[in-house]
């Protein structure tokens, strides 16, 4: 089975071919194209613009398309996403796969992004798959891979990313419960956010977690404390805007006139010290709340999913934590190349859908902003 996926959520289009072979132990799959343009124009502005992205949706989609198809036959099946996103941008995605499915007469399936973030852990690192390969990870010959990891039940994810927080109790593939979530600002937004007011470009998660990192390294002094927002809580709920505007006083106190502009006179240790200490709240509420269901629900596996699981910091504490309490619970967490947004783990979610469902008919797809799992 060949499945086109496309991926047009927020700032990245992103297309890719997959075929999926069946074997008597489970299922070949073997990347016979794919590719990530990430919209660079975007940065200027600080932040995402959905007419812009919309704009260089429509600009990059056949043109990527092309370069995938070259020498390929056409799929049986065209995944799209549907939401949740930037409405205007998945609605490209949408429209440009079903006039493809038009033309190829082959089924559109709908997916659901978030549950795209949640199977990328399935895929194994690029450095793992057979040598040589060309620039763009999971691309050519060399990129067959049967999973490289196994999700024992009941798992849990942790999807943490621009648009969303979010604890999902997974009882099996396709079976999703969310069981907590922010209940204002995503993970990734207050990054981004907080990166705004240390007057570093967007996007400011990568950002922050560099400064972060070299606070760590060089044992700069810790001078400002932030709050843990909604750390004893009973719930699996999250709450970052308080912890932005935590930041937001810190930064105005340290400066001598109380404006935003002000952040450039911060010195680079104080910038250093504000985000390794907005990184360290972070985790903390992110490992109370998850570890608390890991308890709750007796969770075999653990997968944290979404662009921020590209955080190293993150990443360690929640595997330091594991191996100290949880020592029998698994932590997936999906390889560099498919933690942001890309069309792989698009195509594996539809693969898994149409499985599931191998005779339902999507016709009437719309794009949903706010599609939950
Ligand atoms: O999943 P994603 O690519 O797009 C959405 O669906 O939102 O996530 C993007 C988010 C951005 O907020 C970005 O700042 C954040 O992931 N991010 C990070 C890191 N790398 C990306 N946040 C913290 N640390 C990082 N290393
Ligand atoms: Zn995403």
């Amino acid at each position: 089975m060949k499945i086109l996926a496309i991926e047009t959520s927020c700032d990245e289009t992103a297309i890719c071919l997959l075929e999926a072979v069946e074997t008597a132990g489970g299922v070949d799959f073997r990347v016979l194209g794919n590719k990530t343009h990430t919209q660079i124009e975007h940065v200027e502005y600080g932040g995402v613009f959905p007419a812009l992205a919309k704009r260089e949706h429509i600009k990059n989609l056949p043109i990527i398309l092309e370069e995938i198809m070259k020498n390929q036959d056409k799929p049986d099946y065209v995944c799209v996403t549907s939401g949740p996103g930037l409405e205007p941008a998945l609605w490209t995605g949408i429209d440009f796969a079903k006039k493809l499915c038009t033309e190829w007469g082959v089924p559109v399936i709908p997916v659901n992004h978030m549950e795209g973030h949640i199977l990328s852990v399935l895929v194994p690192t690029p450095q793992s798959l057979a040598e040589p390969r060309d620039s763009s990870p999971y691309k050519g010959e060399q990129s067959k891979f049967s999973f490289s990891n196994e999700i024992k039940f009941p798992a849990l994810a942790l999807l943490i990313s621009g648009g969303h927080t979010e604890l999902v109790l997974i009882n099996s593939v396709g079976d999703y419960h969310i069981i907590g979530k922010t209940r204002d600002d995503a993970v990734g937004e207050a990054f981004d956010k907080v990166g705004r007011l240390l007057g570093l470009p967007y996007p400011g998660g990568p950002e922050i977690s560099k400064l972060a990192e070299s606070a760590r390294v060089n044992n700069i002094d810790h001078r400002f404390d932030l709050p843990r927002p909604m750390l004893h809580t009973k719930d699996y709920d999250f709450s970052f805007s308080g912890l932005k505007t935590a930041v937001l006083y810190t930064v105005k106190d340290q400066t001598s006139h109380p404006t935003i502009t002000e952040v450039f006179s911060l010195s680079d240790e104080v910038k250093q010290d504000i985000a390794r200490e907005f990184e360290n709240a972070v985790t903390d509420v992110l490992i109370k709340k998850t570890t608390k269901a890991v308890e709750e629900f007796g969770i075999k596996t653990l997968i944290i999913g979404g662009g921020v699981a590209a955080n190293k910091h993150i990443i360690k504490s929640f595997k330091e934590t594991l191996e100290k309490d949880f020592s029998e619970t698994i932590l997936l967490t999906p390889a560099r190349e498919v933690t942001g947004d890309n069309a792989l783990m698009i195509a594996l979610a539809g693969y898994f859908k149409i499985k599931k469902d191998p005779d339902t008919v999507y016709d009437n797809i719309r794009a949903e902003g706010n599609l939950t799992l």
